[in-house]
């Protein structure tokens, strides 16, 4: 499994490597609506970074890093191809993303996931934090949740599912 690292110079394949991966986990696998997932794409800038697994020249799977607040990272868009999943791409994919992650000065990885997704997070050291709407994240930079409401108690939606937040103190 090959391991790319991608920022907003990085070759326009790679991006395609992601897309490939968000359509084919997202839109096949899961029914997501091609203009409900790559409607709310931010732009490409140059605070872009995204992690994205080959094998053997096919696409594999990718996720997102952005910076929420100033010690702390969010993982976000994490897919992995149908052909792909319960093999363990997404736990490299993870692991590399917290690697780079760690190359800064982070103290706090948070991820907005969906709940049929929260036990292969937990099994990778994230915690859930019970009753705390995951929209917070942007809405609390310093990632400092103690003060939030708790009163979070959400229904599936149209497509099954709901989200939950998670949250990774590092270095673990
Ligand atoms: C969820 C997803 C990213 C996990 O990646 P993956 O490559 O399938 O996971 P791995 O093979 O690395 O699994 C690691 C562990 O998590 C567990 N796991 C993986 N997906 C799981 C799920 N949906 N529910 C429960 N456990 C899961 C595995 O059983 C494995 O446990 P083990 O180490 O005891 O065998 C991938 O299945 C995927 O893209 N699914 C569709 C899109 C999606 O749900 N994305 C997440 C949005 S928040």
């Amino acid at each position: 499994m090959e391991v790319y690292r991608v920022t907003k110079n990085s070759p326009e394949w790679l991006f395609k490597v992601y897309d490939y991966a968000r359509t084919d986990a997202f839109c096949f696998g899961q029914g997501i609506p091609v203009n409900f997932e790559y409607g709310h794409d931010e732009p490409i800038d140059d605070t872009y970074q995204a992690v994205v697994l080959v094998d053997e020249g096919k696409p594999v799977a990718g996720c997102k890093i952005t910076y929420p607040g100033k010690n702390v990272a969010r993982i976000a868009r994490v897919c992995v191809t149908r052909e792909y999943q319960h093999k363990g791409a997404g736990s490299i994919l993870i692991k590399e993303a917290e690697k780079w992650i760690l190359e800064g000065e982070v103290s706090k990885i948070v991820i907005n996931s969906q709940n049929r997704a929260q036990k292969f997070y937990e099994k990778l050291g994230y915690e859930l934090v019970p009753g705390v709407d995951p929209r917070i994240i942007e809405e609390r930079p310093d990632g400092d949740y103690s003060s939030a409401p708790r009163d979070y108690a959400p229904s599936n939606n149209k497509l099954g599912f709901f989200c939950v937040l998670l949250e990774k103190n590092v270095p673990a």
